[in-house]
């Protein structure tokens, strides 16, 4: 799969569900993980407490299609740089904002462009002035080298089709002692490869997943130290089985080779103070 296709089938996608948003429905990609079947997305539903949606904007909070809370397992502090890397409708940027106060600054960063209408109308509506939303990819990230405190992100490097290079561009973005604290979906074992295979899959969050060792290999190597990868939600049988659905693959068979394999985890690193 080329890295065009790949970032033109997430633009897409992305782009319908922001348009959802937009019109009052609750945001799906159309593919496995977003608005698979009936029930709640397993992994999607409920990732936020009732008291940090309270006060956004309705568009921020249905556009949400991430896999876990990064800035609730982040260490936020008053007047630091946050960066959320694919920052969609905005509910991560809007909630770091609140963190790190008016002294603070919370960029968003995507590529896609009705996902950054509907961010920057959620940040109208709901009236603040620290967050700024930018385009580009996360492959090439639009700042100065060492200007952020701590990078955040949901569910969105599992979609880069260069993860070592966005890995690489997080850490140069960091500054000294800088902090790497992010949602994502991550493999432990090998998935089958009809699962890596379907695009569907890809853009719904679960086929791009680095394994959980390559996954701590690639932020060693971009110069991370303390790495961290906390599961915060392990798909089991039932949950894989809804991924799977509607992909046209066979999901019984494939749903009892990935289950527990598959899960949202906080991943965790530090820029170390004296790296550059
Ligand atoms: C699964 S959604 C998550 C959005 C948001 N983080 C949330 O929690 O709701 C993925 C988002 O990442 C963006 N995205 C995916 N790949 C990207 C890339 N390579 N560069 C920039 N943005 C990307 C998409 O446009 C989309 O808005």
């Amino acid at each position: 799969m080329s890295d065009t296709t790949i970032k033109e089938t997430v633009r897409e996608k992305y782009g319908a569900a922001a348009r959802e948003a937009q019109k009052g429905n609750q945001a799906n990609c159309g593919g496995g993980s977003c608005g698979c079947g009936s029930g709640p997305d397993p992994v999607t539903a409920d990732l936020y407490h009732q008291s940090e949606t309270a006060g956004l904007p309705e568009g921020a909070v249905l556009a949400s299609l991430g896999c876990g809370n990064p800035t609730a397992l982040a260490e936020l502090r008053l007047g630091e740089t946050v960066l959320d890397l694919g920052s969609g409708g905005g509910i991560d940027v809007l909630l770091s904002a609140r963190r790190v106060g008016p002294t603070g600054k919370a960029y968003g960063l995507d590529m896609t462009d009705d996902m950054l209408a509907l961010a920057r109308e959620n940040q109208r509506k709901a009236g603040v002035s620290n967050v700024e939303f930018l385009k580009g990819e996360i492959e090439n990230v639009p700042l100065p080298d060492n200007s952020v405190d701590v990078i955040i992100s949901n569910c969105v490097i599992n979609l880069s089709s260069d993860k070592r290079k966005t890995l690489k561009e997080a850490f140069r973005v960091l500054k000294p002692g800088g902090r790497f604290a992010v949602s994502d979906v991550v493999c432990r074992g090998e998935i089958p490869a009809p699962v890596r295979r379907s695009m569907e899959l890809w853009v719904g969050c679960v086929a791009g997943a680095l394994e959980e060792n390559e996954y701590r290999a690639l932020l060693a190597e971009a110069g991370f130290k303390d790495v961290g990868v906390e599961p915060t939600r392990i798909y089991q049988f039932e949950d894989a089985r809804a991924i799977l659905e509607g992909v046209g693959l066979d999901a019984e068979v494939l749903a009892r080779e990935v289950t527990g394999r598959v899960m949202g985890a906080f991943v965790r690193a530090r820029k170390p103070a004296s790296g550059g």
